[in-house]
């Protein structure tokens, strides 16, 4: 990073702190359409955002100075930018239109890609069509999933928004959590005679996923009697093959990952699964067609028109430039009620790190925290909060035009009302015309001026939207992709490596002893405070007493 920039950076901040987006839009009557983008059908505004167009051609000339197209280069075709464990960072191969080699160690990983896709599109004929039978020749119908993390968040997601009762196929379920009640609550409306297991880990040591799939293992024991071979009730998926077939998948039904896909990454691989199953496996090609178009884009399109730069570059100047620590986004979809899960794994487990990729301190703020809920819920919820609390933060609004399933006017008052939230941070509400208002209906004196304290939105809250045509699985695609390369230009710009979570196993292997600690009153190691000694205690000693 070349001294100079950060200071130009500085300048642009400290211009745009010291105005208003009220001020903003009023100097400039291009803003509106010289902060948005175009990609086909989609508009993403950013003209809401705290920058000066200036400011962005700033942005993008640090975009430049730190090899953001070098690295993006360096991404597709398989070089080991995931430093700190040496390995390529490929998922935009699984998505690949064509065959054109990617190579890792000298092989082309595209034939094993299309061989995988292809066991991935008879297994989920198979169990669509009712030919994949369960050991007591009873077809499947529902499938579940056990994964946690990337083996779950995404196609999770994707089967969520995709969703379509006037489709009818297998159920598809998804078990997570360790916490027993995830998975008593998903077999409850199943029969151990048709349902099948997908057991989802990449490494397959996973102890929350090892833990659900023995449950199920038993379950499917206990309902179908000790001496059935449960075998035809699971797949596998996952990069340590030996490991599922210990468990007991049989080779045939165990499906690969590599090690160059991280999880967050890998729904485009045999992950996503579970969405061929619910869905289709039209619908999952589709999805990657969506992907790889935006991947495309990414790869090929001018810095000022490239969406995940421009979005990366945005998000990285409110958390490093203007000092916002947090992020909010806002699906207006119900569909997409768990993308706010997805992206946190997404941003935080990628970006949430303190050092650069050589080790040294960041020189700024990190990556911003991630949160959100569908709208129009969370207007009334934490939209308060966003409109007068005293933290402000940026907010992203995902917004879908066309309904897929249209209800009267419904679609139309769900796109009002994205519109109008970032039209109210943008605008607040302020004290003068509140006050003539107020005085009008007979308030007067301290009275008054409380009531309109209470009542004013400071505005000037910043927000970005992107509107798209509508959620069918391409655009779904596309979304998906669009926010990974933007979380990959915001590693980039912070200068961390995106790809490993070094930060996720301490608490793994602290819980070990905690484990043999409650379990079995096994003794703590020595090093343990007193704090989590004492909650053990406690803990054992009310987990031991039942209700
Ligand atoms: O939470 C850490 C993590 O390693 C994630 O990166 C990963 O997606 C998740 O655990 C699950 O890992 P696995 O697919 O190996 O079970």
């Amino acid at each position: 990073m070349s001294p100079s920039v950060p200071e130009t950076l500085a300048d642009h901040a400290r211009r745009v702190r010291a105005t208003t987006l009220r001020e903003l839009f009023a100097r400039d009557p291009d803003r509106a359409s010289a902060l948005a983008l175009h990609w086909g059908d989609w508009r993403v505004d950013f003209a809401k955002e705290r920058l000066a167009p200036a400011s962005l051609e700033a942005l993008l000339r640090h975009a430049e100075a730190a090899g953001v197209a070098h690295w993006t280069r360096a991404l597709f075709t398989g070089e080991r930018i995931n430093l700190s464990e040496q390995r390529p960072v490929l998922h935009t191969a699984l998505r690949q239109p064509d065959d054109a080699s990617v190579s890792v160690d000298g092989a082309d990983v595209l034939p094993e890609i299309r061989a995988t896709q292809r066991r991935m599109q008879a297994l989920s004929a198979a169990i669509r069509s009712g030919v994949r039978k369960g050991a007591t020749g009873a077809p499947i119908g529902a499938v579940v999933n056990i994964g946690i993390g990337g083996s779950d968040l995404g196609p999770r997601l994707v089967c969520d928004a995709l969703a379509d009762a006037a489709r009818p196929g297998p159920q598809v379920a998804f078990v997570s959590n360790v916490d027993p009640e995830h998975m008593s609550r998903a077999l409850a409306p199943f029969r151990p005679e048709s349902t099948l297991f997908i057991v989802t880990s990449k490494t397959f040591t996973t102890q929350e996923t090892l833990a659900n799939a023995k449950a199920a293992r038993s379950w499917l024991a206990a309902g179908l009697g000790p001496s059935v071979d449960v075998g035809p009730h699971f797949v596998g998926v996952t990069a340590n093959v030996p490991a599922a077939r210990a468990f007991g998948i049989a080779p045939h039904d165990v499906l690969p990952m590599w090690d160059w896909v991280g999880g967050r990454y890998s729904l485009w691989s045999a992950v996503g699964l579970p969405i061929a199953i619910a869905r289709s496996y039209d619908t999952f090609a589709s999805l990657l067609a969506g992907a790889a178009a935006m991947d495309a884009h990414f790869r090929t399109a001018p810095a000022r028109e490239n969406l995940p730069l421009v979005l990366g570059l945005v998000g990285w100047w409110n958390a490093r430039w203007l000092g916002y620590p947090q992020r909010v986004v806002v699906p207006y979809a119900h569909a997409l009620g768990r993308l706010p899960a997805f992206l946190q794994q997404l941003s935080l487990e990628s970006n949430g790190k303190s050092v650069s990729r050589d080790g040294a301190p960041l020189d700024g703020p990190g990556a911003p925290s991630l949160w959100g809920e569908v709208g129009t819920d969370g207007q009334h919820a934490f939209f308060q909060w966003l409109h007068q609390g005293t933290h402000p933060v940026p907010v992203e609004f995902v917004v879908p035009l066309r309904a897929r399933h249209p209800l009267a006017n419904q679609q139309t008052l769900l796109v009002a009302n994205a519109l109008a939230q970032a039209q109210a941070l943008l605008a607040g509400r302020p004290a003068e015309a509140l006050r003539a208002e107020l005085a009008g209906t007979g308030l007067a004196g301290a009275v008054l001026e409380a009531a309109v304290a209470a009542r004013v939105c400071p505005g000037n809250r910043p927000s970005t939207t992107i509107l798209l045509p509508t959620l069918d699985a391409w655009n779904l695609g596309a979304l998906l992709a669009l926010y990974e390369h933007r979380t990959f230009v915001e590693g980039l710009l912070l200068t961390v490596n995106s790809f490993d979570q070094w930060g996720v196993e301490l608490g793994k292997t602290l819980a070990t002893p905690l484990i043999a600690a409650l379990g079995d009153g096994a003794a703590l190691p020595a090093e343990t405070d007193a704090s989590t000694a004492a909650l053990v205690a406690h803990a054992r000693q009310v987990m031991a007493s039942g209700d």
